[in-house]
């Protein structure tokens, strides 16, 4: 075997502590042990003390320049005829085979921390040098402990970490390269005994544990601050709870914005844990949930509002082009400095209040003018002049006059109809014994509803309800749609009259009005499993009356496999250009606060936990832009892929022409397909984005669109067409999922009658 090989593989375990060994050569027994030390092989020795007793001669006079001969007998003198060697403390670094020449520690420490003074005054010098201290996690934690040792603001420290280091730590992590594979803990508590051998560093090096907790906490008395820097939020929180218990303060650096945590258990007994973020979250809940179950709670205590564009954008690729969230060296190093300078103010009670603080460097000095984020798309469109358009119509002959109520329930009953982005784009007017419905272009002007059609579509499913609930209330109706014409705000005029009188609606459908107010959007994830087939008998014949419907049905695995990845790049799409982004984030509620019964609520949405904090992280614009720029995304591939595949069916409902007469007419057949749906308890999910892009893409050219977008769609049109066997010329009014889900458990508000119904 050659020296090279035998070298490398019988390299010797590393058993040398982290603790120098000291000797006193003035001291009979340590002086025949550095003795024996100085035979042993490959030691290296280094003498300064000289130097080290000039510079101590040297702060000790500060207000005179010394001249040579003085200085020299001062150092003599504090000699005192002793031999040099016996003078200070040998230490010796068993790691590194070093025996190093030191002042001893009362002179070790006055020169050491001299240029502290008066940052630290020599009393608060030593207060802190009676301060206890502990650390969890060694990455910021190792910067941390660096600092604190290089102020020298503690008398003893505990650090706990059970990992070792490895190369991919050392992007951050102060370390030499001949130190991968040693145990974090030892890494740096060499470095603290190189830097200072009198500091007195404890290393649990398997972490912490429940079992070592306390021992951690308290053995050698309680800690004065804990500074937790670990991964694991069940640690995190456990920690806490034992913090306030022993009432230790406890600080964090989240490094990102420089976040900083101050959590003051000392002073306040009774302080909700993580600024009250996580409510009362006991440990044992917590333990038993899986990593993704785990996200929120860590995104609520790292802040998903506010984290930097960069992480959020990294967060979204977690586990598809990164493996983790990243760190940097420059974060690392500055909540090293920050959070020891804190530490210091707290042990010596100069600070005093808990709070979550950012020191974010980006924000105090700015980088070179960026975009502005993008913004809803499109202008306010002009108020619409109800009753001016409502005069060119010919009075009405013969029809019956309703009682306001009555009006009101029926545009009510209406309004419970379904509309993308819950716009509600409907104003309705009555009038002369005529009720009018107008379309409100200003509700859906936007990228994601091409020439306003679907707005179109949601009137017709209003009209549809309208119709049935008039029935059921004895009235006759006559319907007449877009009776001004196709370009016309007028969609359609309603006139009551006799039931089953010359022109009255068929009443195929009065069955269906209980459940108008059943009918929702079930967004719930079931199992997918196959539906029978008299469920797609009645839903083929719902839309029956319109000849020109039809509803394409995919039902095998391979085929819901192929929508999913279609419409999950669909979403990457969508969710990486920044006007269709904006578009769509601006039609999710958060919270309920200034929604005016419009809009998605997010509780409707049916999110897992982890899905919900995957949404809240890509709300951001310029995130996403990020995302985009480094050609990332995949992640957000996965919802539309999830939520088909617990589908037990996609639907196309198509109409043989489009225009506003083939959406209104589509609108009323989808509302018969729905409470048809939701009479036979089936949960129906419209997925329409891509459908009308593909309508924008066809009859718009693209308009509005980025060109690459334009590019990606038609590739994906290639699929689709294939998928579902359509034509570029059908209208696609909707496309859903079907399932045998549970009921939702939240519906999406309505606004008031008054907000959009007149009556003069
Ligand atoms: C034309 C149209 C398109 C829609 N597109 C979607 C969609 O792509 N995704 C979705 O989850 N819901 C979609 N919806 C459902 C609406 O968001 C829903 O109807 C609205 O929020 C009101 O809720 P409700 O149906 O429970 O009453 C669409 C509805 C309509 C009428």
């Amino acid at each position: 075997m050659s020296l090279l090989t035998d070298r490398m593989i019988n390299a010797p375990a590393d058993t040398a502590g982290h603790r120098a060994d000291l000797f006193r050569a003035s001291v009979a027994g340590d002086r025949e042990r550095l003795e024996k030390l100085l035979e042993q092989p490959g030691l290296t020795v280094f003498d300064r003390v000289r130097a080290q007793l000039w510079d101590l001669v040297k702060t000790r006079h500060p207000a005179r320049r010394l001249d040579e001969a003085e200085h020299q007998a001062l150092v003599e003198r504090l000699l005192a005829r002793r031999p040099e060697v016996e003078y200070g403390v040998w230490a010796y670094y068993p790691w590194s085979n070093r025996l190093v020449h030191l002042l001893d520690e009362a002179e070790f420490v006055e020169l050491r921390t001299n240029r502290n003074c008066y940052k630290i005054s020599p009393d608060e010098r030593d207060r802190l040098a009676r301060k206890r201290i502990g650390i969890v996690g060694l990455s910021v934690g190792q910067s941390v402990a660096l600092v604190l040792a290089l102020e020298r603001s503690f008398a003893q420290l505990r650090v706990a970490d059970f990992d070792t280091l490895d190369l991919s730590n050392l992007n951050r992590l102060r370390a030499g390269v001949h130190n991968l594979g040693v145990p974090k803990v030892l890494v740096t508590a060499r470095e603290i005994a190189e830097i200072d051998p009198f500091l007195d560093v404890v290393c649990f090096p398997e972490g912490i544990t429940s079992e070592n907790m306390e021992a951690f906490l308290c053995d050698g008395g309680p800690l004065d601050l804990l500074i937790e820097e670990c991964d694991s939020i069940d640690l995190k929180i456990e920690l806490r709870y034992a913090a306030r218990r022993h009432r230790i303060p406890v600080l964090m650096d989240t490094s990102d914005r420089g976040l900083l945590d101050i959590e003051r258990f000392d002073l306040e007994a009774d302080r909700p844990i993580f600024h009250g973020a996580v409510g009362d979250l006991d440990p044992s809940r917590l333990r038993g949930l899986t990593t993704e179950e785990k996200v929120p709670y860590v995104l609520k205590i790292i802040g998903a509002d506010t984290m930097s564009t960069r992480l959020r954008a990294s967060l979204l690729e977690v586990q598809q082009s990164i493996s983790t969230w990243p760190q940097l060296a420059s974060s690392v190093a500055m909540g090293g400095a920050v959070t020891a300078d804190v530490a210091r103010r707290m042990l010596l009670g100069q600070q005093t209040a808990s709070g979550r603080f950012f020191i974010d460097v980006e924000e105090i000095v700015p980088n070179a003018g960026e975009a502005p984020p993008a913004g809803r798309a499109g202008t306010s469109a002009p108020a619409i002049d109800l009753r001016g358009i409502a005069d060119r119509l010919a009075p009405v002959a013969s029809g019956r006059d309703l009682t306001p109520a009555q009006v009101q329930r029926l545009v009510t009953a209406a309004t419970l109809a379904p509309s993308g982005g819950n716009s509600q784009p409907w104003r309705w007017l009555w009038r002369e014994r005529r009720l009018c419905v107008f379309l409100d272009a200003s509700r859906s002007r936007s990228l994601l509803d091409f020439r306003s059609l679907a707005a179109v579509a949601a009137v017709g499913a209003a009209s549809e309800n309208l119709v049935i609930a008039a029935h059921a209330e004895g009235l006759g109706v006559r319907l007449k749609a877009l009776p001004l014409g196709d370009e016309s705000e007028l969609l359609a005029t309603f006139e009551f009259i006799e039931q089953g009188g010359p022109g009255d609606e068929p009443s195929t459908a009065d069955a269906l009005v209980d459940w108008i107010p059943a009918r929702v959007t079930n967004r719930r994830n079931a199992s997918g499993e196959p539906l029978p087939t008299e469920a797609y008998a009645a839903l083929d014949g719902s839309i029956a009356p319109w000849p020109e419907a039809r509803l394409r049905w995919l039902r095998s695995r391979p085929d819901l496999t192929e929508a999913g990845e279609v419409l999950g790049a669909a979403d990457r799409l969508l969710f990486l250009d920044g006007r269709l982004h904006a578009e769509m984030m601006s039609e999710v509620r958060f919270d309920a606060t200034g929604s005016n019964g419009r809009g998605i609520p997010v509780e409707t949405l049916e999110l897992s936990p982890s899905d919900r904090a995957g949404l809240e992280v890509s709300r951001s614009g310029p995130a996403l832009a990020l995302v985009k720029e480094w050609g990332g995304g995949a992640n957000l591939e996965k919802m539309s892929r999830k939520a088909v595949a617990a589908a037990s069916a996609v639907g196309m409902l198509t109409m043989g022409k489009g225009g506003r007469p083939g959406y209104f007419r589509g609108g009323r057949a989808f509302e018969r397909l729905w409470l048809t749906a939701a009479q036979a308890g089936l949960a129906l999910q419209p997925m329409t984005a891509l459908a009308y892009l593909f309508a924008r893409l066809h009859e718009g050219g693209g308009e509005g669109l980025d060109p690459d977008i334009t590019a990606k769609l038609r590739a994906l049109w290639l699929r689709w067409s294939a998928l579902f066997k359509v034509d570029a010329r059908e209208a696609e009014v909707l496309v859903f999922r079907l399932s045998a889900a549970a009921p939702p458990s939240a519906r999406a508000p309505r606004c008031s009658p008054t907000d959009i119904l007149d009556i003069s």
